[in-house]
């Protein structure tokens, strides 16, 4: 009796070993956010565009992420009082409490990519490059397939845009 307990605890305390290195490998944890980012709801039912929160894509390198503060435009008052998760993001905007949101796409330093290029020169859907996030439902945690050399290099092929090393290398 007293071995079948003691293998027991040692199972649970076993498990519970290997949940917390499982936890701390994946690279988003949901506890750094507290509550879980829809773009489903925001652009699939709300129909809110892209460039209303990534207000880089057609005039910087670099997409952005929007800050607690702009959240805020929307989030200072109530518009469904029976969303628990819409009464959560309200009160951090009044306590105007930051999120840290985890950014999985990346690409080294020394390597040139502008995101006005692609998105206001190039005309190029945000699908071309990313998963379709409309879909999205909650912050991905184990992070998206990161984009590559060859996917660059292949669509520069077949669009006829130079494909000189120091084009996208310093
Ligand atoms: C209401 C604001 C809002 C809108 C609208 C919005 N996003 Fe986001 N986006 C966020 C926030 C907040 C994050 C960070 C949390 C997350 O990853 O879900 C983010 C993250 C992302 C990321 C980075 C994901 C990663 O882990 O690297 C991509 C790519 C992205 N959004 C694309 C889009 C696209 C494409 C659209 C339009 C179809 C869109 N977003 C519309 C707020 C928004
Ligand atoms: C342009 C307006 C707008 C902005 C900016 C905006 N939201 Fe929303 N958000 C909405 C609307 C509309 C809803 C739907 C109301 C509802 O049903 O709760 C919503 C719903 C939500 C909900 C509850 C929906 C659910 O069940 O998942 C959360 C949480 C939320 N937003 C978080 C955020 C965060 C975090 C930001 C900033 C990164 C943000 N929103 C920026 C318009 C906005
Ligand atoms: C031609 C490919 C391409 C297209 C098209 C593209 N992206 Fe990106 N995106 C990238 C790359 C590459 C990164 C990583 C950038 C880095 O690390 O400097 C990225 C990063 C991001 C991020 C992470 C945050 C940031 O500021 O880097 C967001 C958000 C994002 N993109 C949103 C969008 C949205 C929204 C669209 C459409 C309006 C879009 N992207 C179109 C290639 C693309
Ligand atoms: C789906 C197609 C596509 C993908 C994927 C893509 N590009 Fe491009 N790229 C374009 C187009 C189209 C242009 C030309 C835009 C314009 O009209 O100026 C361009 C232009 C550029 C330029 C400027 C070229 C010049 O003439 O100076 C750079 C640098 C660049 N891309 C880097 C990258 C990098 C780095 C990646 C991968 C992370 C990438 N691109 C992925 C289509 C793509
Ligand atoms: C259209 C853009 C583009 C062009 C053109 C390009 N590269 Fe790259 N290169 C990238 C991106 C994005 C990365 C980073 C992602 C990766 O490692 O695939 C990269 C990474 C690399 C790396 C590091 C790979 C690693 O495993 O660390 C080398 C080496 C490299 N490129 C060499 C070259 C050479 C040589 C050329 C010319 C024949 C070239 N690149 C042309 C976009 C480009």
């Amino acid at each position: 009796m007293k071995i079948k307990l003691f293998v027991f605890i040692l199972f649970i305390v076993g498990a519970a070993v290997g949940f917390y290195i499982m936890k701390s490998h994946s690279d988003n944890n949901p506890k750094d956010f507290p509550v879980p980012f829809s773009h489903y709801v925001h652009t699939s039912l709300h129909k809110i565009k892209c460039v209303n929160c990534h207000r880089g894509v057609l005039t910087q390198e670099r997409a952005g992420i929007p800050d607690i503060k702009y959240c805020g435009m929307c989030h200072s008052t109530l518009m469904n009082p029976k969303s628990k998760r819409e009464r959560i993001i309200y009160n951090l905007v009044k306590e105007n409490k930051p999120i840290k949101w985890m950014v999985h796409y990346h690409i080294p330093d020394y390597v040139m990519f502008s995101h006005r290029r692609h998105v206001k020169l190039g005309k190029l859907p945000c699908t071309d490059c990313h998963v379709d996030m409309t879909k999205q439902d909650s912050p991905e945690l184990k992070g998206f397939t990161q984009i590559m050399m060859p996917k660059c290099f292949n669509c520069h092929q077949e669009k006829d845009i130079t494909i000189d090393c120091n084009n996208c290398h310093h």
